[in-house]
């Protein structure tokens, strides 16, 4: 666990519900604030809880080893005065680190505490830790209940919300050396509660929020039909105070791109559905392009912020912005979206200090050969989720490849 931050000014606490049919109660709660991880497990398990067994419970805390002590301590305090035992495990957050190894590890530590079904885990980190110890929750004793506390703006906004859970498969290629196929394995295991304390989003280096917002600028082009038409509009206003790491204007931020995802989750929790928009499908927009290009070696790019040279490969949030544009592009191509739209996302990432040409690319028609290797392709078809008018989604499977290997080429430097 890493250094010390300064507290952030308390901030009013904002609930919102998520709703899933593999949920049959009540759903869950997403709670947006600051402060609030200390008291994440509270109503959940303790004294006179349910699942408390009349004691404390117990509890496995799986934290990021980049997270501050002092993000920690008080909910280890917190544990104590409640009489929860407790463990933590400490996972060093690197896809290489989201492994089955470390899955297997966390398991271990969850039966050597005596963890039973009424307990909790409780993840404190980003998109690695929420996505293995979600995983671990899912499979321990065939499920039980998790808290998510990320810590990141990327994992607040997409991968704590939604039940996704996942880790990576090393598996042996034709030349005998080890590929990494990421998210391979998962299960859908949807949160007890999601905790989102923006107040750790000040000990985040200024690169992981701007990685995040790639994700919100995507909900903004998405979320026309999800009760949110002016997302798209006000995060450009905003902008600068987001990257001023205003507590906020991030936790607005982080509520509304929530409220987005949860509506996209409750209406298609398994991603199934056959609609033209793509269902939960409509947040792969950019990602097909950005799983193709976010694994290179060599690439370098400008940060249009800063005119800093900066050297591959991309961030995951780098990466999904750069495959926004191409979107954008492909759908300005075949006149599904204002002709404008491509500028304006260029724009909101150049704002933001998003990368938006990449030096570096290898061939265009190697680029489309990677994206057919993505999770969404369908009897071989290229499905490409698009951003069309009034900030709504479709999804195509018959563009041109020379469509797609135009707007491959307009991002190379
Ligand atoms: N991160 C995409 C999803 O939750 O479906």
């Amino acid at each position: 666990m890493g250094k010390k931050v300064a507290r952030a000014a308390k901030l009013r606490t904002r609930t919102l519900k998520v709703k899933t049919a593999g949920m049959p109660r009540a759903g869950y709660s997403v709670l947006v604030g600051s402060g609030l991880i200390e008291s994440s497990f509270e109503g959940l398990i303790g004294k006179g809880q349910k699942g408390g067994k009349g004691g404390g419970g117990r509890a496995l805390v799986v934290v990021d080893a980049k997270i501050p002590r002092e993000t920690i301590e008080p909910l280890i305090r917190n544990l104590d005065r409640a009489g929860v035992r407790w463990a933590a495990k400490v996972v060093t957050a690197s896809e290489a680190d989201k492994s089955l190894s470390t899955l297997e590890a966390t398991l271990i530590e969850a039966a050597r505490l005596r963890l039973e079904r009424g307990d909790l885990i409780i993840a404190v980190g980003g998109g690695i830790v929420t996505d293995l110890a979600g995983f671990a929750a899912g499979i321990y004793r065939r499920g039980v209940r998790i808290v998510q506390c990320p810590t990141t703006l990327l994992a607040m906004v997409d991968a704590a919300v939604g039940g996704k859970t996942a880790a990576n498969l090393s598996v042996p290629g034709e030349d005998g050396k080890a590929g990494l196929l990421k998210n391979a394995v998962g299960v859908f295991h949807q949160p007890a509660r999601v905790v989102c304390d923006v107040a750790s989003l000040r000990s985040l280096p200024l690169r992981e929020l701007k990685s995040g917002l790639a994700e919100c600028f995507k909900h903004g082009l998405l979320s026309g039909g999800l009760g949110d038409r002016a997302l798209l509009a006000w995060t450009e206003k905003r902008c600068d105070d987001f990257l001023a790491q205003s507590g906020a204007a991030l936790a607005e931020l982080v509520a509304r791109n929530v409220a987005v995802k949860a509506r996209v989750v409750q209406a298609d929790e398994r991603e199934e559905s056959t609609k033209p928009d793509g269902g939960r499908m409509m947040l792969n927009l950019g990602h097909t392009f950005a799983h193709a290009i976010e694994t290179l070696p060599g690439l370098a790019w400008k940060d249009p912020a800063q005119g800093v040279q900066m050297v591959g490969p991309l961030k995951h949030g780098e990466a999904v912005g750069v495959g926004l544009v191409c979107a954008a592009r492909v759908s300005a191509a075949l006149k599904l979206c204002e002709k404008g739209l491509p500028a304006r996302v260029e724009a909101l990432l150049n704002r933001a200090g998003l990368p938006t040409r990449i030096e570096g690319l290898p061939a265009s028609e190697q680029i489309i050969e990677r994206m057919g290797h993505d999770k969404k392709v369908a009897a071989g078809k290229l499905r490409l989720v698009l951003p069309i008018k009034a900030c709504r989604t479709r999804i195509r499977s018959d563009v041109p490849v020379k469509t797609i290997a135009a707007a491959i080429d307009a991002v190379r430097l």
